[in-house]
């Protein structure tokens, strides 16, 4: 960031038109406000747009390098590619970039930050760019943080349910076409029927994703695994500080619009109790408890979609391992798992350099 600061930083909001760019405009709307100009950019296709923040109507500009002249702290919600290109010039003209894509997730120079559970690693940046991990991770991290906090985390073997909203408008406009398909019919009752009737609209998955599950995410990495689970294992070890940490990660496609959710097998230092875990979980910042499989409750997407905290529930000791816990977690993958994210850092950020500049 340019020299420390005694007037409001001026913020940028790169990627404003997508999936996560619209819910980083709604929460900066409704956040304590402590920006001075809040400025909108997107690709040229968006430029002269109207987009509302903070109950205004601001016009989306171009990428382009003039859009990021004057910045303090520039918040990118773009594809990895984009991101790539253009958070190192957002960073060379003075900002600090936050990057919500994956294209500085493993890099070493780049602090990868969750407020709730490594907020000191913000410290180091180097090249002046902060990443966030992918909505994966950040669906069981602030939870498993705490867990770890007291437990000592050893070992995770995680499954997900993803959303299609994590594979962005894309995704959201694929499985709504496809529901419109199979809406009314009686289709998923013989081998092959629901492809038949989706055709080439798989959009951006493998398979249909309407009345299916798909045991995907990604693009092929060795031995069979894929991008988005070797992603998770990697960032959660750098977001823990566990560069050796076991984690095994199956990721499934699943046909829900918002909030993934997530299996969680954890192996812990020693004996774990489902008391203490419990404990742990009701006071753990960003994180609520919802754990009463007898009167019916536990955390769903239906029910977590557009709340900001991570849900745990079926919250469970391993049948034949005392050291281990069995949990079902629920988060909305574009508020905590992108764009609140996202926001909390540069809230943080501000901070700092506000509180620099009054020393
Ligand atoms: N969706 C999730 O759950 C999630 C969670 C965590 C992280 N992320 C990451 O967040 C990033 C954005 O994801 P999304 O789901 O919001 O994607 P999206 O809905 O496809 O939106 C992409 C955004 O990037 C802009 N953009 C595309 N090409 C551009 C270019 N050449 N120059 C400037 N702007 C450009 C688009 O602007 P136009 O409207 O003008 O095309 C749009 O604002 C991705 O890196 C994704 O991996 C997503």
């Amino acid at each position: 960031m340019r020299a420390a600061m005694t007037v409001r930083p001026t913020l940028a909001v790169v990627g404003a038109t997508g999936t996560v760019g619209t819910v980083l405009l709604r929460i900066l709307s409704q956040r304590a406000d402590v920006w001075g100009e809040i400025r909108l950019i997107a690709s040229p296709r968006s430029a002269g747009r109207k987009l509302a923040v903070r109950g205004e109507q601001v016009e989306v500009v171009a990428l382009t390098d003039e859009a990021l002249a004057g910045v303090d702290i520039a918040l990118f919600a773009v594809p990895d590619e984009v991101a790539a290109r253009w958070a190192p010039v957002a960073a060379a003209q003075g900002a600090v970039v936050v990057d919500g894509s994956g294209a500085f997730r493993a890099d070493p120079e780049v602090p990868l930050v969750v407020p709730e559970v490594n907020a000191h690693a913000l410290r180091r940046r180097p090249r002046g760019i902060v990443a966030g991990p992918g909505c994966t991770t950040l669906t069981m991290i602030v939870a498993l943080g705490a867990l770890h906090a007291e437990f000592g985390l050893r070992e995770l073997v995680v499954s997900s349910y993803q959303a299609v909203s994590g594979a962005g408008r894309a995704g959201v406009e694929t499985l709504r076409r496809q529901l419109s398909l199979v809406a009314g019919t009686e289709l998923g009752t013989a081998p092959g029927d629901v492809r038949r009737a989706v055709g080439d609209a798989t959009g951006p998955f493998t398979d249909p994703v309407a009345l299916n599950v798909v045991p995907w995410a990604g693009t092929p990495r060795e031995d069979g695994w894929s991008s988005q689970e070797m992603d998770v294992r990697e960032e959660t070890r750098k977001v823990l500080g566990l560069p050796r940490l076991p984690v095994a990660v199956t990721c499934v496609r699943v046909p829900v619009i918002t909030a993934h959710s997530l299996t969680v097998h954890a192996r812990f230092e020693d004996e774990v109790t489902v008391d203490r875990a419990r404990e742990i979980l009701a006071t753990a910042p960003g994180v609520v408890l919802c754990d009463d499989p007898a009167a019916g409750e536990f955390p769903t997407p239906a029910d977590v979609v557009g709340t900001d905290p991570t849900w745990v529930g079926r919250v469970r000791r391993a049948l034949d391992d005392p050291t281990a816990l069995e949990l079902f977690l629920s988060g909305d993958n574009l508020r905590k798992g992108a764009a609140l994210n996202t926001a909390q850092l540069a809230e943080l950020l501000a901070a700092e350099s506000l509180a620099a500049g009054r020393a």
